[in-house]
């Protein structure tokens, strides 16, 4: 049992729901590993009660919270600033305590391509001068085609089955960076991209559990032409998508590194500390067994 004190700083995740999330598991691992006075707690929120939870943490003195379904965009309205690429991005996971103006409460920010960029970076993916191919065109595509430009990937290509939702996206980035390096295609055209040797981007829900044996594209070819390949899905911790990189040898990895490493970046941010890559190992340990148990996975 920890030893909460009037002194502990208290952080916690907002969503509906919250009963299974594994950030609890990830940010009171840290702190424990760390020695920090720290707890992180699940509140579950309805959807008409963001700006109240809001505010009602800010005059808790809650140090900072995680934001997730469905609040990520409409948490943006209760903010007194929020950091440019998430606004953007149009969606925030990490609210950190701020003064603006003279105005005090919360600034948001999103971890999660802060994440995906420091697993790309655990897994030595550079995507620099590269080009990546986006399947999907949801929430988690919208942040990481973000991420793909910041990080200056040659091309990026969205594929989606509602074209239209993968054009909303390639606009606002091309907006953003002011250039046109992002363009949408329909998913089933996925043989006419023109793009070689590229990293594939699995954000869809195909595949997920239950549905293990699902997949986006089954097409060989698809996998033969890739490089390399990322499914942001860490349930099952092998998916359908990994496996057919698999069998054609390009290395592919799940999304539990990614998720790691969002909690490590907002855990750096309310704390003003950099955690070591020794104690995220030791994390990401933790954390996969904990998916062994949940869901019986295989080994990642
Ligand atoms: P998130 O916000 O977590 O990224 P989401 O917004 O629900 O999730 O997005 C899910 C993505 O998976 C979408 O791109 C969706 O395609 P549509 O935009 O056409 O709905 C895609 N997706 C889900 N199920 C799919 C299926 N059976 N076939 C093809 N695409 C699918």
């Amino acid at each position: 049992m920890r030893d909460i004190k009037g002194t502990t700083s208290v952080c916690g995740l907002i969503g509906n729901p919250v009963a299974h999330s594994i950030s609890p598991l990830i940010h009171n691992t840290l702190a424990q590993l760390r020695g920090d006075d720290f707890v992180y707690v699940p509140f579950k929120v309805e959807e008409n009660r963001v700006e109240e939870a809001v505010k009602g943490a800010y005059a808790l003195n809650v140090l900072g919270m995680n934001v997730t379904v469905p609040h990520k965009q409409h948490v943006l309205q209760t903010l007194v600033e929020v950091d440019s690429i998430a606004q953007a991005i149009g969606a925030v996971n990490t609210l950190v305590r701020t003064t603006k103006d003279g105005i005090s409460g919360y600034k948001g920010y999103n971890t999660d391509i802060l994440g995906l960029e420091r697993e790309l970076e655990d897994i030595g993916l550079s995507l620099k001068d590269r080009e990546v191919v986006l399947l999907g065109a949801g929430g988690a595509a919208r942040a990481i085609a973000f991420l793909c430009v910041q990080k200056g990937a040659a091309q990026v290509v969205i594929l989606n089955r509602t074209v239209s939702k993968a054009e909303s996206i390639a606009n606002a980035v091309n907006l953003y960076f002011n250039q046109s390096s992002v363009r949408a295609m329909d998913i089933n055209d996925y043989d006419k991209m023109g793009v070689n040797d590229y990293i594939a981007i699995q954000t869809t829900s195909v595949g997920l559990h239950p549905n293990n044996d699902d997949v986006i594209i089954r097409d060989d070819q698809f996998y033969k032409n890739a490089a390399a390949g990322v499914d942001i899905i860490y349930n099952p911790s092998i998916t359908a998508f990994m496996k057919l990189m698999d069998k054609h040898g390009k290395p592919a990895y799940n999304g539990l590194k990614m998720l790691l490493y969002q909690g490590i970046a907002a855990y750096e941010l309310w704390m003003n500390c950099t955690v070591t890559k020794e104690m995220a190992d030791k994390i990401y340990e933790v954390m996969k067994k904990d998916c062994f148990l949940a869901f019986g996975n295989e080994d990642t």
